[in-house]
């Protein structure tokens, strides 16, 4: 069957709707290219990967019929031109766009989407019912990735040993590092001799992890609907990931899910009372008279989670067996606290937003409280932060 004939099958599966049928024709090493900023684009590996993608997308909005306007045939690829009514929140969307598909055997095996109007596709993908999602997503892309590494980085960094030991990560095992932002796990995991892969929903982490990682496969993916295939990896970590999602239960999930038998998932998050540094942000804000910003969208505690029975039941809840919660305790110090608040405040999302929300006046009594609290840590020509860390991790039965 030429490659033709195969695309007709397929866009005929597709518009009967039967889309098992239509999945069948994707091989299982499927690689689809899908572009945008939304947290469903990226480099999506295999053919679990790209139905998920499907799925997710269908999720999202409601599809009409879809109408192919052209079919332009070549040795070995097809491209299709289509035009879709989708229905937004806002009402109906004309989306037109060209996909190029590589047919291989019979089957398809690579495709290229091309959309004629990106950003309106990445308005009605982001337009889900996860608006906290959305904030951290477009947030981590609005230039955090540099001064993260600067202030941040130092400090998360210190935890990362102690995750890839939980893991159990070491040489040869296939480790995935979710939420990677500069990579600092996944590049440890790959000097331990370990085969990594880091991933993370922001273009600009993925470059910078790309930078600072050379060698290690660093790919753009959203944990809530990670790219890769069940059970791909023997070990999975998330370093700080917790704070920043909605539906924690629902992640934890989908890195069990892409963990093999027996591999080990873990994760740190910030503890309660001992995370000076970051819960000093919230309480200068109070200190200060403020209130927090209206327009943030409501999310999570930033701490959800963290108390060792509710992170054991979190695992549990996974499916994942052998939960253990440890205490990882460690200073940091902060040589210049104008350079580290700057960095803190600009490579952040959540904790930049409760600051910059702010007028200017009442951001300025907000960085003198945040001093007055460091107070107690001072020391000779700067100040040594306590740092309380959780660490979680249990096994995929
Ligand atoms: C606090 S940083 C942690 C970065 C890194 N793991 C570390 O140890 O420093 C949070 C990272 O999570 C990423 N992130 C947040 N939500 C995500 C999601 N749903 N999927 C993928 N990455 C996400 C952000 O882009 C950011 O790079």
């Amino acid at each position: 069957m030429g490659p033709a004939e195969v695309m007709r099958r397929y866009l005929g599966a597709m518009q009967a709707g039967d889309r098992e049928a239509a999945f069948a024709f994707y091989a299982d090493d499927l690689v689809a290219h899908v572009p945008g900023r939304s947290a469903l684009a990226g480099e999506l590996r295999g053919r679990d990967a790209f139905v998920g993608y499907i799925r997710a997308v269908l999720e999202r909005v409601d599809h009409a019929d879809v109408e192919l306007v052209e079919m332009l045939v070549g040795v070995e690829r097809v491209a299709l031109l289509v035009r879709e009514m989708l229905a937004g929140p806002d009402g109906d969307v004309e989306i037109r766009r060209a996909n190029v598909y590589r047919v291989r055997d019979g089957r398809i095996a690579e495709i290229w989407i091309y959309e004629a109007d990106q950003y309106a596709v990445d308005e009605l993908l982001a337009a889900t019912d996860d608006p906290f999602g959305a904030f951290e997503r477009t947030g981590w892309s609005a230039g955090r990735a540099a001064p993260y590494h600067q202030a941040v980085g130092d400090i998360t960094a210190q935890c990362v040993e102690a995750l890839l030991d939980a893991a159990g990560v070491g040489p040869g095992v296939r480790v995935l590092d979710v939420a990677t932002g500069p990579g600092y796990a996944a590049g440890r995991a790959a000097a331990r001799g370990a085969d990594a892969v880091g991933v993370d929903f922001s273009a600009e982490m993925v470059a910078l992890a790309t930078r600072l990682q050379p060698g290690v496969e660093i790919r753009l993916g959203d944990a809530n609907a990670l790219p890769f295939a069940d059970g791909s990896f023997g070990a999975v970590t998330a370093n700080f990931l917790m704070p920043h999602v909605s539906d924690l239960p629902g992640v934890v999930r989908e890195l069990a899910r892409v963990a093999s038998p027996g591999g080990r998932v873990a994760l740190t998050t910030w503890d309660a009372e001992g995370a000076i540094y970051a819960r000093g942000v919230p309480e200068a804000v109070a200190a200060a008279g403020a209130a927090p910003p209206g327009d943030l969208p409501p999310g999570p505690s930033f701490f959800q989670y963290a108390g060792d029975e509710e992170f054991a039941a979190l695992l549990d809840g996974a499916g994942l067996v052998d939960p253990r919660v440890a205490r990882i305790e460690f200073t940091h110090r902060i040589g210049d606290l104008d350079a580290f608040w700057a960095d803190l405040i600009g490579g952040t999302v959540r904790t930049n937003a409760l600051v910059t929300h702010q007028d200017a006046a009442t951001q300025a009594r907000i960085r003198e409280e945040y001093e007055q609290l460091l107070e107690p840590y001072r020391t000779d020509g700067g100040w040594d932060v306590p740092c309380v860390v959780k660490l979680g991790s249990a096994a995929k039965p």
